[in-house]
């Protein structure tokens, strides 16, 4: 039996996939996997029997994933699983953002109560709501991942001219691009052409404050900003400062601080990017499976902080995460050639500083598992049978 803690609300979909040995509850104390959404986790103690973290969801800066990689705990996301709800949200915001229409419903609900005379105030008003369409303007993408794509291939069929910078661009990634999107190789290129920029990279030390004011000194004049990533990744002081000078026509920001309510053409949302019933439970079922693969078989896909390793065995499958560094694959191996034990097949792969090697073998003594626990840098050994 598992015990899977949930701690948002994960649409039973997902939560159904892992059958009759899991209990799945908000009340867990000492779970094998953890399942979450949004609920910040940099603050939680971890047990010694956590094995994983789901993550319903791309963005993964509410856990803390170098401590959880330090004790031996696989945080999985879900890249992809909510790619087109955000990309119809990101459509949406170019719309909002360009017709002006925020502004424009609230007039006209302000409209409310003059009777007959409704109809020649909306024609006498309506013109203070004029605004660009966007087909032959230019959209330019900061990350060309899963959302990043797809954004990019509907701007196309909108009729937009686009152009994305993505030093990580995956070839897979490359494949999906429409041809008609230009990929460029310095981030300035696209601030300099952009009639919109849409910015969808992970938040971390190296992209926080992407869109600053040296950014925007950049950027076309009358520019309208999209975010819908993360809110760190635009600097607060300098985008208001840009809009009271008019350098930005409007900021669409689907994470509002404080600091950016009220200011004036900022629209912003809820964080509404993935809230759909389908990428919720797209996530929820991408993010069960990976944790039902990884506690079950050990085989890690999508993680952000151990490699992607699939290893499907039929005797007993041993699974080793450990530091990334010489020597500890010969001390691994070496266990089972002192004991005379084959190792009929392995699998080793790593991720900047972890590692993670699995080893099928006929049989293996609870001796040889200290012995491969106490060796230096490694982190967990996991015997499935
Ligand atoms: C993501 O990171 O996947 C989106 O922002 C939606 C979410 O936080 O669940």
């Amino acid at each position: 039996m598992y015990d899977i803690l949930t701690l948002n609300k994960i649409a039973a979909c997902g939560t159904d996939r892992f059958g009759a040995d899991y209990t799945i509850s908000d009340s867990v104390s000492d779970p094998d996997a953890i399942m979450v959404r949004s609920a910040k986790m940099h603050d939680m103690e971890f047990g010694k029997k956590l094995l994983a973290i789901g993550r319903a969801g791309a963005g993964v800066n509410n856990i803390p994933v170098d401590k959880c990689a330090a004790e031996g705990i696989v945080v999985f996301n879900t890249p992809g699983a909510n790619a087109n709800a955000v990309k119809e949200l990101v459509i949406t915001g170019l719309l909002l953002s360009s017709r002006r229409i925020p502004d424009a419903m609230e007039w006209a609900q302000s409209l409310k109560g003059n009777g007959d005379e409704v109809g020649p105030m909306v024609e006498k008003g309506k013109s203070r709501f004029v605004g660009p369409e966007i087909a032959g303007k230019t959209l330019g993408i900061i990350g060309l991942g899963a959302i990043g794509v797809l954004v990019a291939n509907a701007a196309v069929a909108l009729g937009m001219k686009v152009v994305g910078y993505d030093p990580f661009l995956s070839v897979n990634t490359a494949l999906r691009l429409n041809p008609a999107v230009k990929s460029v190789a310095d981030v300035k290129d696209v601030y300099a052409v952009s009639d919109y920029i849409t910015i969808h990279v992970p938040y971390n030390k190296d992209t926080k404050g992407t869109i600053n004011a040296e950014t925007i000194a950049l950027m076309k004049d009358g520019v309208r900003i999209l975010n819908l990533a993360r809110g760190e990744l635009v600097d607060s002081p300098a985008i208001i400062a840009a809009l009271e000078e008019g350098k930005v026509a409007a900021y669409v920001c689907d994470f509002p601080s404080d600091e950016i309510l009220g200011v004036k053409n900022v629209i912003a949302l809820p964080h509404l990017g993935a809230s759909t019933p389908e990428a919720e439970d797209n996530c929820a079922v991408m993010a069960a499976d990976e944790l039902k693969d990884y506690i079950e078989n050990g085989n890690i896909t999508n993680s952000v902080n151990y490699p992607n390793a699939t290893m499907n065995v039929t005797d007993i499958k041993v699974c080793v995460l450990h530091k990334n560094v010489p020597d500890v694959i010969s001390k691994i191996t070496s266990t089972f050639g002192v004991a005379h034990i084959n190792i009929e097949n392995m699998v080793n792969a790593s991720k900047k500083e972890y590692a993670y090697t699995c080893l099928e073998v006929a049989s293996i003594t609870d001796e040889m598992v200290s012995v491969l626990e106490g060796l230096d840098n490694v982190i967990r050994v996991r015997i499935i049978r």
